[in-house]
């Protein structure tokens, strides 16, 4: 390999993305970006390898990914790590997610924590194994006075659990008499989600080439502005290029919520 011809390669792309960061920054910024990281088992499929060196290679694209969010300025990223459903697979795939998730925090938490990153779960930890209960649970404690970027892991995430979850709540506190019927609005509800306190997603990323939700953050998404990489864009391939692309992209989009935009002569 020409070493020079690489390094200049690569010193060419990092400017690029710092004039893309530049470019972002001097328009108005997504305030929470969500992402659906899949592809990993396809990656590993397509080299001849097994699922888990997949999704091991998926940890370290994570990385680069919040560095970026943070150096942006963009307040809330929430990652799809671990659905409700993503218990239907095979155990040892099952075991090796896990794994990695406990060596990820073990590994970067200390980074994450000096970079001022805020870590908090959405979706009910609380059946995980206990090795990684315990570790997802020191890492919320340690980075929760942490003021910079808040990163929401969703893990045995489901959007109808959650919704299920919420509405018991309140169908509790009405049957107790701490809630009236008539207080039921869409605030209260977000107020009962997971991401309660959180504003909902700007944009919605996903990766792997599918075209679907598959139970995310089903009722925070109603304006969430969607993107969806090419098929051949598998999650540990999901560069900060591709990112940044993701982002302009959103930036040059016009959100009407269901309202039309005025013209002078209107
Ligand atoms: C996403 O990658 C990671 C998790 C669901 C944990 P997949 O494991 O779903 O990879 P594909 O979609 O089968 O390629
Ligand atoms: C969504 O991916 C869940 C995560 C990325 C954690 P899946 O691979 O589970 O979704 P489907 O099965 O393709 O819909
Ligand atoms: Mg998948």
């Amino acid at each position: 390999m020409n070493f020079d011809k690489f390094f200049k390669s690569k010193r060419k792309k990092v400017n690029n993305n710092l004039y893309m960061i530049d470019i972002i920054k001097s328009k108005p910024i997504p305030k929470h970006i969500c992402i659906i990281m899949d592809g990993n088992g396809r990656w590993a499929e397509k080299r001849g390898l097994p699922r888990t060196a997949g999704h091991r290679q998926g940890v370290e694209a994570i990385k680069d990914i919040i560095k970026v969010t943070s150096d942006i300025g963009i307040k809330y990223l929430t990652l799809y790590a671990f659905s409700t459903e993503n218990w239907k697979r095979p155990k040892k795939e099952i075991e090796a997610i896990m794994n990695l998730l406990v060596e990820y925090l073990h590994r970067e938490l200390e980074n994450l924590h000096k970079n001022n990153v805020k870590i908090v779960t959405i979706g009910d930890i609380s059946v995980l194994p206990t090795k990684v209960y315990e570790e997802v649970k020191r890492a919320i404690h340690k980075t929760k006075h942490n003021t910079g970027l808040q990163v929401n892991v969703a893990l045995n995430y489901g959007g109808r659990s959650e919704i299920v979850m919420a509405i018991q709540e309140i169908a509790s506190k009405v049957a107790n008499n701490e809630l009236n019927i008539e207080d039921i609005d869409e605030e209260l509800i977000s107020n009962h989600l997971y991401t309660a306190g959180i504003p909902d997603p700007d944009l919605l990323i996903r990766t792997g080439g599918d075209w679907r939700i598959s139970n995310f953050l089903l009722y925070q998404i109603a304006y969430t502005e969607l993107w969806f990489s090419d098929a051949t864009v598998y999650w540990p391939d999901f560069s900060v290029e591709h990112y940044l692309d993701a982002i302009s992209d959103f930036q040059n989009r016009q959100r009407r919520y269901g309202g039309i935009v005025t013209r002078k002569d209107d």
